[in-house]
């Protein structure tokens, strides 16, 4: 969707022009993540029904994203994001440069950090639920896996929000914000000293 500027009668400059890029399951699958995660995290070693619970919501919520990955939006398809490591790798040199290429979607590594996420989100669910099957019940390698992914979890998620600072900077766009509100700044309307639009 397009909104379109408008100018400002007493002269003033016109605002950027904006287009919707996160979609509202989007945006509501990733604050939902983002509590939920938390909030597995801080119960795990205790309060079990509520652990249990919120894993099991954050196991739903991925599975729909999953889904959403093929048949959403544009924006919200992994054809539109997941690229080869050849253009990971230089996503990256170009991230450290202060070189890196606008995108209105996630950008290469950014969307490699996303798939990442997915897989160790996913892979605690997994692995808390069948500590909860007759079959692993107590098995070690289960409970230690299951606490290793968590906390790997944690660490990519520094390393996420690390990248979205340092993108945001980078095109002087509030990526976080973006996430929240949908919105973003038309791919045609670079900012001075920014690299051509996608
Ligand atoms: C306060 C902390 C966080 C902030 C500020 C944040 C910010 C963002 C932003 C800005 C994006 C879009 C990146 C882009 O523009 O390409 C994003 C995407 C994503 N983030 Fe986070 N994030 C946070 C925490 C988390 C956590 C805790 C998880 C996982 C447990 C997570 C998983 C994801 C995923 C899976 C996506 C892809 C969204 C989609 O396409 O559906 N994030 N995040
Ligand atoms: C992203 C989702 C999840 C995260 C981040 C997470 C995280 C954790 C953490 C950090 C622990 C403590 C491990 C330790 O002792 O060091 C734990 C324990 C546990 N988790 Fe999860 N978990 C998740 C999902 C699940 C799910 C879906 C289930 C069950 C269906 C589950 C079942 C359990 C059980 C049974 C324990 C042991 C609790 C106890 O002995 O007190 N978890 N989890």
């Amino acid at each position: 969707m397009r909104i379109a500027t408008e100018a400002t009668e007493t002269g003033g400059s016109a605002p950027p022009v904006v287009v919707k890029v996160w979609d509202p399951f989007v945006r509501l699958f990733h604050w939902s993540l983002v509590g939920l995660f938390a909030l597995a995290y801080a119960t795990g070693d205790e309060i079990e029904q509520l652990h249990i619970a919120a894993g099991y919501a954050i196991a739903v919520l991925v599975a729909a994203r999953i889904v959403w990955g093929f048949v959403g939006p544009r924006h919200a398809r992994f054809a539109d994001f997941v690229r080869p490591p050849r253009e990971v790798f230089a996503d990256l040199r170009e991230l450290v440069t202060g070189t890196s290429q606008r995108r209105l979607g996630h950008t290469p590594a950014g969307a490699a950090m996303i798939l990442t996420l997915i897989v160790t989100v996913g892979g605690s669910c997994v692995t808390g639920y069948l500590m909860t099957t007759d079959a692993y019940w107590g098995a070690r390698w289960v409970e230690q896996l299951h606490a290793a992914l968590a906390h790997l979890t944690v660490a990519l998620i520094a390393l996420h929000v690390a990248g979205v600072i340092l993108v945001s900077f980078t095109h002087r766009e509030n990526l976080a914000k973006a996430m929240l509100t949908g919105e973003k700044r038309e791919a045609a309307q670079p900012l001075s000293g920014e690299s051509p639009p996608d």
